[in-house]
């Protein structure tokens, strides 16, 4: 363990020039006119893993992106970890936005900007790094490792459940480590414990079948705008709760303990609302902004158009008005049941002036970890090991859909380890990962595999 961290120290100039190579290839996986970047990075990341030694690797194609599968297995009697990660990101738009090119990644301040560099490239390439640095010192692994990263993450890894079903045996491993998570803040070590799940619906009113004068109609026919806009606002009551029929039916409580905990974190939530510009924060009533953002199921409103929207003013009763609409779920809530109960308060409330269409786009459970595990005591004490701290155990209010599915299809636990921080920008422009946290998360990943080896 001391040579690969003592590795990871003379070469880390070189690591953070490859990341910045992976992180030149535009792999956005929403946008199909990018289909080849994303099996350019799927290539060269293949060929990069193979070319520092990883045993057995392998491009392993899916009715869409492929999947990076690797492995390198040097014991049947020591523990096998599985590592996961997502090569695709998120479109860099809106451009204009950002303070140097999404693509072409700079360095300032001691940050590393480009799209990917936190989600996730940036933070799977930790664990490429870490590998590296015992191949090149021990020569070998600590345990046994397989590696599977995939192109769709971003669209909701649609092909990766199947994927799983169909090679149990060649993804047999201990537990799931994925670090694609934040830290609690910089410098406050963290491992997440819980993620919530999504419900992500779209909805469109019809009401006449063409656009019309307003004046002309304007008093006689229903505006669907109008209309859409009540049904909106009515998703909410004055507690800031969700309206729909049996919403929190499933939740499963934070217990007391948990609550305590939170409690007892360094967090002061309207501190942190104001520094993305809140005035004040908008909780469900009963909850702390850190309980709500974690632990509360809670539905958004993602996108609203229709009408005029040009320059000027157009006096138009529309035909039509849209909306995107997304829940994130706590565990026991399940995405069918929620789009369900969403579909049934639809159809109850739409008046019958209109006519609703209803789409399920996608969704994906929550997840809860057990904390007291091998894994996770060997990657709280590798933490500590770097952070000088014992790392908090904390909930993410994100999404990792494939978490579940690890547990539900493999079996295994994860163990969500990630350096990220919220104010990383990820999805949005000028996203960035501090490269402190890139070295910090590659000698706690080689901390980690060290002490799990020698865990069982
Ligand atoms: N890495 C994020 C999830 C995340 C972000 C977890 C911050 C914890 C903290 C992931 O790439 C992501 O963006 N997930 C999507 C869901 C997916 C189904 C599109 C999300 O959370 O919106
Ligand atoms: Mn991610
Ligand atoms: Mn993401």
């Amino acid at each position: 363990m001391d040579n690969a961290l003592a590795y990871t120290d003379s070469n880390f100039d070189q690591f953070v020039d490859e990341l910045k190579d992976f992180l030149r290839i535009p792999s956005v996986s929403t946008d199909s006119s990018r289909a080849g970047d994303v099996q350019k990075a799927a290539r060269w990341l293949a060929d990069h893993m193979k070319a520092l030694g990883v045993g057995k690797v392998e491009i392993m194609e899916t009715a869409g992106h492929p999947i990076v599968y690797g492995e390198h297995l040097v014991d049947p009697a020591a523990p096998t970890i599985l590592v996961y990660g997502h090569y695709d990101v998120q479109p860099p738009d809106p451009l204009e936005l950002w303070d140097s090119d999404p693509f072409d990644p700079q360095v300032r301040n001691g940050d590393l900007y480009a799209r990917g560099s936190c989600d996730d490239k940036g933070q799977l390439f930790m664990h490429v790094k870490a590998a590296e640095s015992y191949f090149k010192t021990d020569g070998s692994l600590p345990l046994n490792v397989k590696y599977i990263f995939e192109g769709e993450e971003e669209i909701g890894s649609k092909h990766l459940p199947q994927f799983l079903s169909d090679n149990k045996d060649l993804l047999a491993a201990d537990v799931a480590v994925v670090s694609d998570t934040a830290l609690f803040g910089d410098g406050v070590p963290s491992i997440t414990y819980g993620l919530r799940g999504l419900a992500y619906v779209e909805v469109t009113l019809q009401g006449p079948s063409i656009d019309l004068h307003s004046g002309v109609y304007g008093g006689a026919v229903h505006n669907p705008i109008n209309a859409l806009a009540k049904m909106i606002a009515d998703l909410h009551d004055d507690d800031h709760r969700v309206t729909i029929d049996g919403f929190y039916d499933n939740v499963i409580d934070l217990t007391p303990e948990e609550r305590n905990t939170f409690a007892s974190l360094p967090f002061d939530g309207e501190a942190w609302v104001q520094e993305v510009g809140a005035s004040k924060s908008k909780t469900e009533k009963g909850f702390t902004p850190l309980e709500g953002t974690t632990a509360r199921p809670t539905l958004d409103c993602n996108g609203v158009w229709g009408g005029f929207i040009g320059e000027g003013a157009k006096t138009v009763l529309p035909a039509k008005a849209n909306a995107k609409i997304s829940c994130r779920l706590v565990p026991g809530q399940t995405p069918e049941e929620i789009t369900d109960k969403l579909e049934a308060h639809f159809r109850k409330h739409v008046p019958e002036t209109m006519t609703l269409t209803f789409t399920d786009l996608h969704g994906g459970h929550g997840a809860l970890t057990p904390t007291d595990s091998n894994a996770m005591k060997a990657a709280s004490d590798a933490m500590e090991g770097v952070y000088g701290v014992k790392p908090y155990m904390v909930r993410s209010g994100g999404s990792i859909p494939i978490v579940a599915d690890f547990k539900r299809i493999l079996g295994q636990d994860t163990v969500l380890m990630g350096f990220g921080l919220d104010s990383d920008a990820i999805h949005s422009p000028n996203e960035k990962f501090g490269l402190d946290r890139f070295r910090a998360g590659i000698d706690s990943i080689i901390r980690f595999m060290s002490l799990f080896s020698r865990s069982n």
